[in-house]
């Protein structure tokens, strides 16, 4: 069944009914202010750090039509004969948005849009229209409402919209009903137009901030207590306050309890088709009083229109680095606008918040591993944002190379990640410190920026008084990561496992080795010594290729098992990821890795990759791993917790999908590549989201595998690594439009059939308009190439464009043989 469709011209997709299988969500700010907005209205936001400031309530566990944070209701009532409101009337009280009230709609549509959620919904003859959105730069969330009188009749009609606030420690609010409900409080102020301000505020220790609702109109009366909101000692519910049968709110200032904020708007009489407009505004500041003529501000609607038209140019201007035209509508909408926009995303929220990453816990934040990656996907869009995020990572590597596994983005302290749980295992991860290097140089060459290779940047370690111990050039933070892992070896001379690598749930005794973690250090090799060779260091190009072919000659006499690459060994020496097992025979990453390594060549390479398709594909995605564990295993760790199918034992965990597609454009296969990426579009399972569940705008990250009862059931979307590296595989693989050093190049693997394709691109200030024609359908390989008819050389099948004066405008011509 369909839930919505594809806007491309909007560049939104749009929900036709609140009922959709799962909670649907959208972000809105970022990580400085902002949060998400679901599909019904609900949201909740924060201030810099989801755990420590947090403002909304929201408990996505309870079920979908229960009030979540925030809401917006409508009350009218028909006037009388004689004209004046009809009180022996009771009021129809609904919400626009579908929860909490649960009234039939009309029509109803959800706009998820770039950075912002419009509904668009009809109850009662009443047409509602609103945009929730925060101001870019502000800290403060706004809900611009338009509600029209589409009934025929005249009626009066009421606006109150309702937020629950949370205690700023957002764990704490969950887990302590005493000292929580005592602190905090509410209070109105009040301006000489009837305006309310209501300041809802609780002391933190880091200094206190308070919470304010206010609106563009006056308020008649408010309440922010809601135990009197619901009515009826709170056996009043959300569906259904109590307090809204009577023609005024109660008017009381919480000074304890569960604190929320309701503002009555009497919107007066409404004659048939006429419209009224109202914005809220839902924001921090240190004191209200301060923030009063910002508030006043956000009051004209011309301030909120220009900042709605402020955030469209942003997103016009982060999207028009990369377009592309194929004859594939889904792939289109993905790659022009939902992808990226799924990238910026994870690049500011990391796994911080969302409907699965409940962003509660003070010891979670950014990860470094997934940031890493996360950065990659935004370089071409946003280079100056991706270069703060890595000197942040940097900034929490430790002198011996390794990585603290994520810190928090406003204390910058860093934490071990779930290793610290486990005394007995090795602390640090085996892969988190490689990632960086991919990303600093996926950074250089896109921008150009080799300067930022001699940046000092500190390591993590800080004397007693908190100065950084030591500091060092970002060229030597990526020199020690591979000298860690180099040095870091077991009895095959492979690296070891630590706590972990990528996949976080193998959790093996200590002296196990990891075959990811040496493809991983592989591939950071050929970045580095691509990159010396590119900065004219000829002699540390050398050294990375030694120490490459050092650690390839090891893979290929150890882990090389037939038909595929073994994944782990244990630390006996027991192969993980080898026929001579029962379960968890054949590992999808150490054959993708090992391929885009460059340690499989050959027949090699080809087997392996030939043993994903035949061992691990399905047609909802390839699988981790087959056959899965079955039970709890204390030697193998987490991944035995789940069972069959479920994320990392042997269900499709997207994230290593993608790099199926970059190793099978890597040997050539580009309809496999092609079908690898179909397979997990999710705009491409529009039309059948039934047995998916969640949202066909963005990539989750994990749907079940098929050893699993519910196969094909996509869970923890938004926050995946899937959204850089699908936008990585697609964009620089499939279209093979990619950055290096020396220029643009071109290296397509794109299925015959399409006959050719068109790709936008800005790079380094200039834009190029890159035609490719296919007349004979080979689907790769470089023939001929121009840039504004002056031929390119062709080296391998590849053209590389040079890099022009930024500014100017060029036309490529590509024709493939
Ligand atoms: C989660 C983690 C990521 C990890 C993956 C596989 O997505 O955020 O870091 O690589 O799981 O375990």
């Amino acid at each position: 069944m369909e839930y919505g469709r594809f806007d491309d011209e909007a560049k939104e997709y749009v929900i036709t009914t609140p009922r959709t299988p799962a909670k649907w969500i959208n972000y809105v700010g970022t990580l400085d202010f902002g949060g998400f907005v679901d599909s019904t209205g609900g949201g909740t936001l924060c201030k810099g750090d989801p755990s420590l400031n947090r403002i909304v309530k929201y408990i996505a566990q309870t079920p979908a039509g229960d009030f979540k944070g925030q809401t917006l209701y409508a009350r009218f009532r028909p006037i009388a004969e004689s004209g004046a409101p009809d009180r022996r009337e009771a009021w129809r009280v609904f919400s626009p948005f579908y929860v909490p009230t649960l009234d039939q709609w009309e029509s109803w549509e959800c706009r998820v849009g770039l950075g912002y959620t419009r509904f668009v919904t009809r109850f009662y003859g009443l047409d509602f229209d609103i945009r929730i959105f925060v101001p870019r730069g502000e800290s403060r969330e706004i809900r611009d409402i338009r509600a029209r009188n589409s009934t025929g009749r005249k009626l009066e009609l009421d606006l109150v919209p309702v937020v629950e606030y949370t205690h700023f420690d957002a764990l704490k609010q969950l887990t302590n009903a005493d000292w929580v409900p005592q602190t905090m409080q509410s209070r109105a102020l009040g301006d000489e137009r009837g305006r309310i301000v209501l300041a809802q505020c609780a002391y933190m220790k880091r200094g206190t901030s308070e919470n304010f609702l206010a609106s563009s109109a006056p308020a008649s009366s408010f309440e922010t207590d809601r135990k009197r909101f619901l009515g009826a000692n709170e056996y009043g519910t959300w569906s259904r306050p109590q307090s809204l049968d009577a023609e005024e709110l109660g008017s009381h200032e919480a000074c304890r309890g569960d604190n929320i904020g309701a503002l009555m708007h009497r919107m007066g009489v409404l004659e048939a088709g006429a419209s009224v407009r109202l914005v809220t505004q839902l924001g921090q500041a240190r004191t209200t009083e301060d923030a009063l003529a910002d508030i006043e501000r956000w009051r004209d609607f011309g301030q909120v229109d220009g900042a709605f038209a402020d955030l469209a140019r942003f997103w016009d201007e982060y999207l028009s680095v990369m377009r592309v035209e194929t004859p594939i509508p889904s792939f289109d909408s993905m790659v022009n606008v939902h992808n990226p926009r799924q990238c910026f995303v994870t690049k500011n929220w990391s796994r911080y918040l969302s409907l699965y990453q409940l962003g509660l816990g003070a010891d979670r934040g950014i990860g470094f591993r997934d940031s890493s990656q996360d950065a990659m996907g935004v370089v071409a869009h946003m280079g100056s944002e991706a270069r703060e995020l890595l000197e942040k990572l940097l900034s929490v590597q430790r002198r011996d190379g390794s990585a603290m596994h994520q810190f928090n983005p406003v204390t910058m302290v860093a934490t071990e990640g779930d290793s610290a749980e486990y005394p007995d295992r090795p602390h640090y991860y085996s892969d988190d410190h490689l990632w960086i290097a991919l990303a600093v140089c996926a950074y250089v060459r896109e921008t150009g920026d080799a300067a930022f290779l001699s940046k000092k940047i500190p390591y993590y370690e800080k004397d007693a008084k908190g100065k950084p111990r030591e500091s060092a050039a970002v060229l030597e933070h990526m020199a020690r990561a591979v000298s860690f892992t180099r040095g870091d070896v077991g009895q095959h001379g492979l690296p070891r496992l630590g706590f972990a690598d990528w996949n976080d749930t193998v959790n093996l005794r200590s002296g196990a080795e990891s075959v990811f973690t040496a493809c991983l250090y592989g591939a950071a090799l050929l970045e580095l010594a691509a990159l010396a060779e590119a900065t004219g260091d000829p002699k540390a190009a050398s050294r990375w290729r030694a120490w490459h072919a050092e650690m390839k000659a090891r893979v290929n006499d150890c882990a090389w098992d037939g038909e595929w690459w073994i994944r782990y060994f244990d630390a006996d020496g027991t192969p993980i990821g080898s026929r001579s097992a029962e379960r968890a025979r054949v590992w999808i990453n150490s054959q993708t890795w090992s391929v885009i390594s460059g340690f499989a060549e050959g027949a090699r390479a080809r087997k392996c990759m030939d043993s994903v398709y035949r061992y691990l594909n399905t047609e909802r995605g390839l699988k981790l791993f087959w056959p899965c564990y079955d039970g709890y295993d204390p030697a193998k760790g987490g991944v035995t917790t789940y069972p069959p199918g479920a994320k990392e034992n042997g269900g499709i965990f997207l994230h290593a999908n993608p790099w199926a597609i970059v190793a099978e454009c890597l040997i050539g296969n580009s309809d496999r590549a092609w079908r690898y990426y179909q397979q997990i579009n999710p705009a491409a399972r529009n039309d059948s989201l039934d047995s998916f569940e969640v949202e066909p705008y963005v990539y989750p990250q994990n749907v079940l595998g098929d050893e699993h009862p519910q196969f094909g059931l996509g869970r923890n979307s938004w926050l995946s690594g899937t959204a850089s590296w699908a936008y990585q595989a697609a964009t620089q693989r499939i279209l093979g439009v990619r950055a290096d050093y020396a220029g643009l190049v071109v290296d397509p693997r794109v299925p015959g059939a399409w006959k050719g394709f068109t790709v936008v691109r800005r790079f380094r200030g200039a834009t190029y308009r890159v035609r490719v024609l296919d007349p004979r359908g080979a689907g790769k390989g470089v023939a001929k190439a121009s840039i504004d008819g002056r031929a390119l050389e062709i080296e391998d099948g590849s053209a590389t464009v040079p890099v022009m004066p930024a500014g100017t405008a060029h036309e490529v011509e590509i024709e493939l043989q």
